[in-house]
Protein backbone atom coordinates (compact mmCIF):
# COMPACT_ATOMS: atom_id res chain seq x y z
CA UNK A 1 0.00 0.00 0.00
CA UNK A 2 1.21 3.61 -0.80
CA UNK A 3 2.94 5.45 1.82
CA UNK A 4 -0.01 8.35 1.19
CA UNK A 5 -2.53 6.04 3.04
CA UNK A 6 -0.05 4.89 5.81
CA UNK A 7 0.06 8.86 6.49
CA UNK A 8 -3.86 9.52 6.43
CA UNK A 9 -4.00 6.78 8.88
CA UNK A 10 -1.42 8.19 10.93
CA UNK A 11 -3.45 11.60 10.95
CA UNK A 12 -6.35 9.54 12.01
CA UNK A 13 -4.23 7.94 15.20
CA UNK A 14 -2.71 11.88 16.40
CA UNK A 15 -6.57 13.21 15.52
CA UNK A 16 -8.56 10.75 17.70
CA UNK A 17 -6.54 9.09 19.89
CA UNK A 18 -3.45 11.14 20.23
CA UNK A 19 0.76 11.67 19.78
CA UNK A 20 1.36 9.58 22.83
CA UNK A 21 -0.74 6.07 21.12
CA UNK A 22 0.73 6.86 18.06
CA UNK A 23 4.38 6.74 19.55
CA UNK A 24 3.40 3.69 21.13
CA UNK A 25 2.27 1.81 17.82
CA UNK A 26 5.31 2.62 16.67
CA UNK A 27 7.66 1.45 19.47
CA UNK A 28 5.99 -1.92 19.66
CA UNK A 29 4.99 -2.52 15.95
CA UNK A 30 7.56 -5.27 14.08
CA UNK A 31 7.50 -3.16 10.56
CA UNK A 32 8.92 -5.14 7.86
CA UNK A 33 10.45 -2.48 6.19
CA UNK A 34 12.41 0.60 7.13
CA UNK A 35 9.70 2.29 8.12
CA UNK A 36 8.12 4.76 9.75
CA UNK A 37 8.86 7.31 8.84
CA UNK A 38 6.28 6.20 6.16
CA UNK A 39 6.66 8.36 3.01
CA UNK A 40 3.66 9.33 0.43
CA UNK A 41 5.10 7.75 -2.63
CA UNK A 42 6.52 5.08 -1.33
CA UNK A 43 5.00 1.39 -1.12
CA UNK A 44 5.10 -0.78 2.07
CA UNK A 45 3.56 -4.05 2.93
CA UNK A 46 -0.19 -4.29 3.19
CA UNK A 47 1.27 -6.17 6.80
CA UNK A 48 2.41 -2.79 8.00
CA UNK A 49 -0.82 -0.88 7.95
CA UNK A 50 -2.78 -3.64 9.36
CA UNK A 51 0.22 -4.22 12.62
CA UNK A 52 -0.79 -0.28 13.02
CA UNK A 53 -4.76 -1.03 13.28
CA UNK A 54 -4.26 -4.46 14.88
CA UNK A 55 -2.02 -2.40 17.95
CA UNK A 56 -4.57 0.59 17.46
CA UNK A 57 -7.40 -2.18 18.19
CA UNK A 58 -5.65 -2.82 21.66
CA UNK A 59 -5.04 0.43 22.90
CA UNK A 60 -8.32 1.34 22.31
CA UNK A 61 -10.36 -1.78 22.75
CA UNK A 62 -12.19 -1.62 19.04
CA UNK A 63 -12.13 -4.05 16.81
CA UNK A 64 -10.45 -4.15 13.71
CA UNK A 65 -12.88 -3.90 11.70
CA UNK A 66 -14.94 -0.88 13.32
CA UNK A 67 -11.33 0.76 12.71
CA UNK A 68 -10.75 -0.07 9.20
CA UNK A 69 -14.51 1.49 8.54
CA UNK A 70 -13.67 4.47 10.77
CA UNK A 71 -10.33 5.01 8.72
CA UNK A 72 -12.66 4.79 5.24
CA UNK A 73 -15.22 7.31 6.77
CA UNK A 74 -12.50 9.60 7.60
CA UNK A 75 -10.55 9.62 4.55
CA UNK A 76 -12.75 10.90 2.52
CA UNK A 77 -13.16 14.38 3.62
CA UNK A 78 -9.34 14.62 3.93
CA UNK A 79 -9.17 13.07 0.00
CA UNK A 80 -11.42 15.81 -0.49
CA UNK A 81 -9.29 18.42 0.67
CA UNK A 82 -6.10 17.05 -1.05
CA UNK A 83 -7.70 15.75 -4.35
CA UNK A 84 -10.50 18.64 -4.91
CA UNK A 85 -9.81 17.80 -8.52
CA UNK A 86 -11.57 15.09 -8.21
CA UNK A 87 -15.02 16.59 -6.76
CA UNK A 88 -15.41 19.70 -9.25
CA UNK A 89 -18.32 19.96 -11.03
CA UNK A 90 -19.82 16.23 -9.47
CA UNK A 91 -23.22 16.58 -8.66
CA UNK A 92 -24.16 13.42 -6.53
CA UNK A 93 -22.31 10.42 -4.80
CA UNK A 94 -23.49 7.92 -7.88
CA UNK A 95 -21.28 10.10 -9.94
CA UNK A 96 -18.57 10.71 -7.74
CA UNK A 97 -18.70 6.97 -7.19
CA UNK A 98 -18.78 5.57 -10.87
CA UNK A 99 -15.85 7.97 -10.80
CA UNK A 100 -13.46 6.04 -8.71
CA UNK A 101 -12.68 3.19 -11.01
CA UNK A 102 -12.71 4.81 -14.37
CA UNK A 103 -10.98 8.32 -12.98
CA UNK A 104 -9.83 8.55 -9.82
CA UNK A 105 -8.10 5.00 -9.38
CA UNK A 106 -6.74 5.67 -12.95
CA UNK A 107 -5.13 9.00 -12.65
CA UNK A 108 -3.93 7.63 -8.80
CA UNK A 109 -1.70 4.69 -11.00
CA UNK A 110 -0.22 7.49 -12.88
CA UNK A 111 0.55 9.62 -9.86
CA UNK A 112 1.65 7.15 -7.67
CA UNK A 113 4.14 4.31 -9.39
CA UNK A 114 3.28 0.65 -8.36
CA UNK A 115 0.05 1.85 -6.39
CA UNK A 116 -2.51 -1.39 -7.07
CA UNK A 117 -6.09 0.06 -6.34
CA UNK A 118 -9.13 -1.51 -6.13
CA UNK A 119 -11.53 -2.58 -8.76
CA UNK A 120 -14.97 -0.59 -8.01
CA UNK A 121 -17.90 -0.66 -9.86
CA UNK A 122 -21.22 0.83 -9.63
CA UNK A 123 -24.15 0.29 -11.92
CA UNK A 124 -27.80 1.44 -11.33
CA UNK A 125 -30.25 -0.82 -10.49
CA UNK A 126 -33.36 1.58 -10.27
CA UNK A 127 -34.73 4.86 -9.65
CA UNK A 128 -33.52 4.49 -5.88
CA UNK A 129 -30.43 1.75 -5.64
CA UNK A 130 -27.28 0.85 -7.45
CA UNK A 131 -25.02 -2.10 -7.12
CA UNK A 132 -21.32 -1.82 -5.76
CA UNK A 133 -19.06 -4.18 -6.83
CA UNK A 134 -15.39 -4.79 -5.24
CA UNK A 135 -12.58 -6.67 -5.85
CA UNK A 136 -8.93 -6.47 -4.14
CA UNK A 137 -6.90 -9.48 -2.81
CA UNK A 138 -6.32 -6.73 0.15
CA UNK A 139 -10.37 -7.47 1.47
CA UNK A 140 -10.75 -4.11 2.67
CA UNK A 141 -14.25 -4.43 2.24
CA UNK A 142 -14.73 -2.20 5.58
CA UNK A 143 -12.40 0.37 4.09
CA UNK A 144 -15.15 0.86 0.80
CA UNK A 145 -18.06 0.87 3.51
CA UNK A 146 -16.77 3.91 5.46
CA UNK A 147 -15.84 5.54 2.28
CA UNK A 148 -19.35 4.90 1.17
CA UNK A 149 -20.06 6.56 4.34
CA UNK A 150 -17.90 9.56 3.92
CA UNK A 151 -18.97 9.92 0.29
CA UNK A 152 -22.71 10.52 1.76
CA UNK A 153 -21.72 13.07 4.18
CA UNK A 154 -19.57 14.81 1.59
CA UNK A 155 -22.64 15.66 -0.42
CA UNK A 156 -24.85 15.88 2.50
CA UNK A 157 -26.92 12.84 1.30
CA UNK A 158 -27.98 9.95 3.09
CA UNK A 159 -27.20 5.91 2.03
CA UNK A 160 -28.05 2.73 3.40
CA UNK A 161 -26.41 -0.50 2.18
CA UNK A 162 -26.75 -3.84 2.26
CA UNK A 163 -23.39 -5.96 1.83
CA UNK A 164 -24.72 -8.61 -0.07
CA UNK A 165 -21.91 -10.74 -0.86
CA UNK A 166 -18.61 -10.75 0.59
CA UNK A 167 -14.96 -11.91 -0.59
CA UNK A 168 -14.35 -12.51 3.33
CA UNK A 169 -16.99 -16.19 2.55
CA UNK A 170 -14.76 -16.93 -0.22
CA UNK A 171 -17.03 -14.88 -3.25
CA UNK A 172 -14.76 -13.04 -6.00
CA UNK A 173 -16.03 -10.34 -5.67
CA UNK A 174 -18.32 -8.61 -2.57
CA UNK A 175 -21.43 -7.01 -3.77
CA UNK A 176 -22.83 -4.01 -1.99
CA UNK A 177 -26.67 -2.67 -2.87
CA UNK A 178 -26.99 0.91 -2.10
CA UNK A 179 -30.28 2.47 -1.50
CA UNK A 180 -30.54 6.77 -1.47
CA UNK A 181 -33.02 8.09 -0.16
CA UNK A 182 -33.81 10.07 -3.76
CA UNK A 183 -33.41 9.30 -7.13
CA UNK A 184 -30.62 8.35 -8.49
CA UNK A 185 -29.31 9.79 -11.96
CA UNK A 186 -28.32 7.67 -14.00
C1 LIG B 1 -10.13 11.56 -4.22
C2 LIG B 1 -10.54 10.33 -4.04
C3 LIG B 1 -9.64 9.13 -3.93
C4 LIG B 1 -8.28 9.00 -4.06
C5 LIG B 1 -7.26 10.10 -4.34
C6 LIG B 1 -7.96 7.60 -3.83
C7 LIG B 1 -6.68 7.08 -3.81
C8 LIG B 1 -6.34 5.82 -3.40
C9 LIG B 1 -4.99 5.34 -3.19
C10 LIG B 1 -3.70 6.15 -3.40
C11 LIG B 1 -5.09 4.07 -2.74
C12 LIG B 1 -3.93 3.14 -2.36
C13 LIG B 1 -3.61 2.20 -3.49
C14 LIG B 1 -2.32 1.45 -3.25
O1 LIG B 1 -1.59 1.79 -2.31
O2 LIG B 1 -2.00 0.51 -4.00
C15 LIG B 1 -6.49 3.75 -2.65
C16 LIG B 1 -6.97 2.56 -2.17
C17 LIG B 1 -8.32 2.30 -2.02
N1 LIG B 1 -9.37 3.03 -2.52
FE1 LIG B 1 -9.25 4.90 -3.28
N2 LIG B 1 -9.11 6.89 -3.61
C18 LIG B 1 -10.15 7.78 -3.65
C19 LIG B 1 -11.49 7.51 -3.45
C20 LIG B 1 -11.99 6.27 -3.20
C21 LIG B 1 -13.41 5.96 -3.03
C22 LIG B 1 -14.54 7.00 -3.07
C23 LIG B 1 -13.50 4.63 -2.82
C24 LIG B 1 -14.70 3.76 -2.60
C25 LIG B 1 -15.92 4.15 -2.51
C26 LIG B 1 -12.14 4.10 -2.81
C27 LIG B 1 -11.80 2.79 -2.52
C28 LIG B 1 -10.53 2.39 -2.19
C29 LIG B 1 -10.23 1.19 -1.41
C30 LIG B 1 -11.25 0.21 -0.84
C31 LIG B 1 -8.83 1.15 -1.30
C32 LIG B 1 -7.99 0.14 -0.48
C33 LIG B 1 -7.14 -0.75 -1.28
C34 LIG B 1 -7.80 -2.05 -1.67
O3 LIG B 1 -8.96 -2.32 -1.26
O4 LIG B 1 -7.14 -2.83 -2.38
N3 LIG B 1 -11.26 5.11 -3.08
N4 LIG B 1 -7.23 4.81 -3.08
Amino acid sequence: MKGVIFNLLESLVIDRFGDEIMEEIYEKAEFSADAPPFIGPETYPDSDLIAIVSLLSEKSNLPVDDLIYEFGKYMLPVLADKYPVFFQDVESPIEFLKSVNDIIHVEVKKLFDGATPPLVTVANVNQNQAEIHYASERKLCRLLEGLLEGTADHFDKNISYHHKQCMKDGFDDCILNIEFNEPVPR
